[in-house]
């Protein structure tokens, strides 16, 4: 099922994933299509999240929306969807609350729930099935991308989609998804390694419809301890990475780069850049919570790229404190010397309030300090 795509006009990204020398360091944002730009207002309407996302031609228009307003500033494209879309294909409700995010009506509660025993029975190729319409906008945004920049297609890592699904949305205490880890261990166990499945055949499925990277947001890796990481959400990890590649190779599909986002577990950056541990990620994705020198030093003679990692919040503050951020990770992540290993990006999602503005001007400053 080949697809007749334009050719790369853009392909920085793809280079600079796979460690080579490029350049200059190429940029995306996390959630750079969102609530922080008008048009995205005006184009969702009073429409529900979900339905947008399953609206090929609502979720590519969303897509675009970022590399038309920054375009020869921004270097790639994210799918507009969400992580959440596993849960649904399992089985589960989850609905968008307005100005409060998802809500899942009933979580699940314990491995003696009927649930538990329905999204475990659920079959793998029957539930990516179910996200058809995540391939057709992926499809779409690549004939309307023209080349212009590679589109990264993502879904969420077992553990980030577990704490969702226990705790039926966003928590600060993680009472549930903690109960489930430390009471239900073998439950646990099993259900991570289902929703591993699950992201393996949802990527290979993304990568056949079009997408040239693909990231795994593990946006709750920092809440484990580092035991409770190695025991439970890295093999998980490594089951993806391991077998991602070997799924599109039985498709007969390119390898594409892989990104794994493990927020909040600097404990475990020397753990995630090793092969053995993590399986083959490419590019490790940093928050702001490292400093770019040290984080490079961990790293060392390792072949993989970090991604990242301005503090998001930092768009609030002014010019001269983007300008001081920008410095900080060009000198940190060492550009001059390498002009490799280095993919920019912020260390969390952009957040609503921002002004799009404030976005553009980091961006012309990442060019200006990098320019060789
Ligand atoms: O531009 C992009 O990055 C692509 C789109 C994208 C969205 N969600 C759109 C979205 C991506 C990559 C995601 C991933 C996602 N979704 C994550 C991982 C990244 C992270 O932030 O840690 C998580 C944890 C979710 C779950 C989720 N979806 C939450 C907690 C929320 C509510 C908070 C918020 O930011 O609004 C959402 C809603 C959501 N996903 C919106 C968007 C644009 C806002 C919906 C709206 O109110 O219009």
């Amino acid at each position: 099922m080949g697809h007749d795509f334009a050719p790369m006009k853009n392909d920085l990204i793809i280079r600079a994933a796979k460690g080579e020398k490029v350049e200059r360091p190429p940029i995306w944002v996390m959630r750079q299509a969102g609530r922080y730009l008008p048009e995205y207002h005006e184009a969702k309407g009073g429409r529900d999240f979900f339905e947008c996302c399953r609206d090929p031609e609502v979720s590519s228009t969303l897509t675009l929306q970022p590399i038309e307003r920054f375009a020869g500033l921004i270097d790639a494209a994210i799918i507009f969807s969400d992580i959440l879309v596993i849960p649904q294909a399992l089985g589960m409700v989850v609905e968008m609350i307005d100005k409060k995010g998802p809500h899942f009506p009933t979580p699940l509660v314990s491995p003696d729930d009927g649930q538990y025993a329905s999204v475990m029975a659920k079959d793998t190729l029957e539930a990516v099935e179910e996200l058809e319409y995540v391939y057709r906008a992926i499809t779409m945004t690549r004939k309307k991308l023209q080349g212009r920049v590679p589109l990264i297609g993502f879904c969420g890592a077992p553990w980030t989609l577990l704490c969702y699904m226990t705790e039926g949305g966003g928590t600060k205490l993680f009472v549930q998804s903690k109960t489930w880890l430390y009471k239900y261990p073998e439950a646990t166990k099993a259900l991570l390694q289902k929703i591993a499945e699950v992201c393996v055949e949802y990527l290979a499925r993304q990568v056949q419809a079009g997408a040239q990277l693909v990231q795994v947001f593990d946006s709750w890796a920092g809440e484990m301890s580092p035991t409770s990481f190695r025991d439970f959400a890295l093999p998980s990890l490594a089951y993806i990475s391991e077998n991602l590649p070997k799924r599109l190779a039985e498709l007969g599909l390119e390898q594409v780069p892989m990104i794994l986002f493990p927020k909040g577990a600097w404990y475990a950056l020397d753990t995630v850049c090793s092969r053995e541990a993590s399986g083959g990620y490419d590019v490790i994705g940093l928050d702001w919570q490292h400093a770019p020198a040290e984080a490079v030093k961990t790293r060392g003679d390792r072949k993989i790229v970090l991604q990242g990692n301005a503090d998001p919040g930092v768009l609030y503050g002014t010019k001269e404190a983007i300008t001081a951020t920008v410095k900080e990770m060009v000198e940190g992540f060492g550009w001059a010397e390498r002009q490799s290993g280095w993919i920019v990006n912020l260390g969390h999602g952009i957040t609503p309030f921002v002004k799009p503005d404030s976005l553009k001007f980091f961006l012309e400053e990442i060019h200006r300090q990098t320019k060789l």
